[in-house]
């Protein structure tokens, strides 16, 4: 928590002074908390803003003479929300009920999907999209796009604009979908993610994905290719769903029977390494869990879309037992909701329904590590965001604990912190998020601005 002395290459120094929320690291789920606290932020040499302090008030100020202080009385300062699965094109899928997983993708999903090659159209729901993340304090995410690269470029270049660090894939699927969302050209779809990697990997905050979409919609030979890809661009995110739904595990198997399980086809494509993330995992066993486990590939837990969708439950006691790491994830469209509070609540109520075992009761603070710095840690991106350590991005939430009659009540109430983020968690949404500050830039600014900040 030592300040970093002002060095002469920095530039737009500034200070948030408010309660501060971090992390002591990204491995574990202690949580650190000042109530009056400073965040020193500024521009580095190679044009990022990066936390330069972090701690209590009166005791770092002092080394900072002549700096602009905005002070949030009142609030509190987290990190930016890092939403590990979440589908842009399916903005406008959210809320559409149907039977299970399979019926919701013929259904409302690849017809909406289908849309996506008009390269406007893509724009638009970037636009709506990325605006609606920041609107919930999301700074971060991994998001699928369509099997169309045009919308990937779309999506890219909204989020370029924004200064955003994203991450996204062209969607890979060569069979078992409608016409005008499947690959025609198996050797066509590596292709043209390869280009989409040179286009968009590493450029600004921008990342790629290689993106089957789940193994019943690949070829075992464009399973391999994506696989091939992964291996020659090791920094690269791989992202797919796995085992998230009863019918969809038959179906895998029938599809691939020589498999030992159905993550064994991804095991066997070279697609479980670090920097893979499958959404859901409900439905694995022990050796699928150590597997992920020992090659690196983490889950990306999705509560509100499991509970709609009517998929299962995430087992946090035999992930934590076979060293599988996971982050949090809305899921949208599948998922209901874009708030991260409201994804942590559901999480939290998953927990507890852990079938034919007791269940488990998360703290408010493991819920919170596994929206930021436990989810960046998955994305292997751990001291770059999801925290407010020394070093870490500048991307936060300003959070308002009296956004609601009900928050603000609780809130005075609250003997401990815990009991005060647990209160955030169950009742929070977009009311609590006052402002986003992403890089330096606030993007959204609350109706009370002026009352509830001042600039020194
Ligand atoms: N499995 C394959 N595609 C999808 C999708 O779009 N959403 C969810 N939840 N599961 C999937
Ligand atoms: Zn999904």
């Amino acid at each position: 928590m030592s300040p970093t002395p002002p060095r002469a290459q920095r530039t737009d120094w500034r200070g948030w002074r408010a309660a501060l929320l971090w992390f002591a690291d990204s491995q574990h789920a202690t949580p650190l908390h000042e109530t009056d606290g400073l965040l020193v932020t500024a521009r580095d040499a190679d044009g990022t803003v990066r936390v330069q302090a972090v701690g209590n008030y009166a005791s770092l100020i002092g080394h900072y003479p002549d700096l602009a202080v905005t002070h949030f009385a009142g609030h509190l300062i987290a990190p930016g929300f890092v939403d590990l699965h979440i589908h842009y094109p399916q903005t406008d899928v959210i809320a559409s009920p149907a039977e299970g997983l399979l019926p919701w993708l013929e259904h409302y999903t690849f017809p909406h999907e289908q849309q996506f090659a008009d390269p406007a159209h893509a724009r638009g729901v970037a636009r709506f999209f990325l605006d609606e993340l920041m609107r919930h304090g999301v700074t971060t995410a991994l998001t699928f796009a369509t099997a169309h690269p045009a919308s990937v470029d779309a999506f890219m270049m909204e989020a370029q604009a924004r200064d955003l660090r994203m991450i996204t894939g062209k969607v890979l699927q060569d069979r078992h979908s409608p016409e005008g969302l499947r690959d025609r050209d198996t050797a066509q779809s590596l292709q043209q993610t390869e280009a989409l990697i040179q286009r968009w990997h590493g450029v600004d905050r921008l990342g790629y994905a290689i993106t089957p979409r789940f193994a019943p919609t690949s070829t075992q030979a464009q399973l391999h290719g994506a696989g091939e890809l992964a291996q020659q661009h090791p920094t690269v995110w791989i992202q797919s769903h796995v085992a998230e739904n009863l019918d969809e595990v038959r179906w895998a198997h029938e599809l691939f029977p020589h498999a030992r399980s159905y993550l064994d086809v991804y095991t066997q494509a070279g697609l479980l390494r670090e920097r893979a993330v499958y959404a859901h995992c409900i439905h694995l066993d022990d050796t699928d869990r150590r597997c992920m486990a020992e090659r690196g590939a983490v889950a990306a837990i999705s509560p509100t879309s499991n509970l709609f969708l009517g998929s299962g439950f995430f087992d946090y006691a035999s992930a934590d037992r076979c060293g599988l790491r996971y982050g949090l994830a809305s899921d949208v469209g599948g998922g209901t909701s874009f708030s991260p509070f409201h994804t942590m609540h559901a999480a939290y109520t998953v927990a507890r329904q852990a079938v034919g075992r007791a269940g488990l009761s998360l703290s408010p603070a493991h819920l919170w590590w596994q929206h930021t710095a436990g989810a960046a840690r998955a994305l292997g991106l751990d001291g770059v965001v999801g925290n407010l350590q020394v070093g870490c991005e500048a991307d936060f939430v300003v959070l308002n604990p009296n956004a609601t009659p009900l928050l603000a009540r609780r809130s005075a109430q609250a003997e401990s912190l815990a009991e005060w983020l647990f209160a955030l968690v169950v009742l929070g949404d977009d009311r609590l998020v006052a402002h986003t500050v992403v890089q330096g830039e606030t993007f959204k600014l609350g109706p009370n601005l002026a009352e509830d900040a001042c600039v020194a």
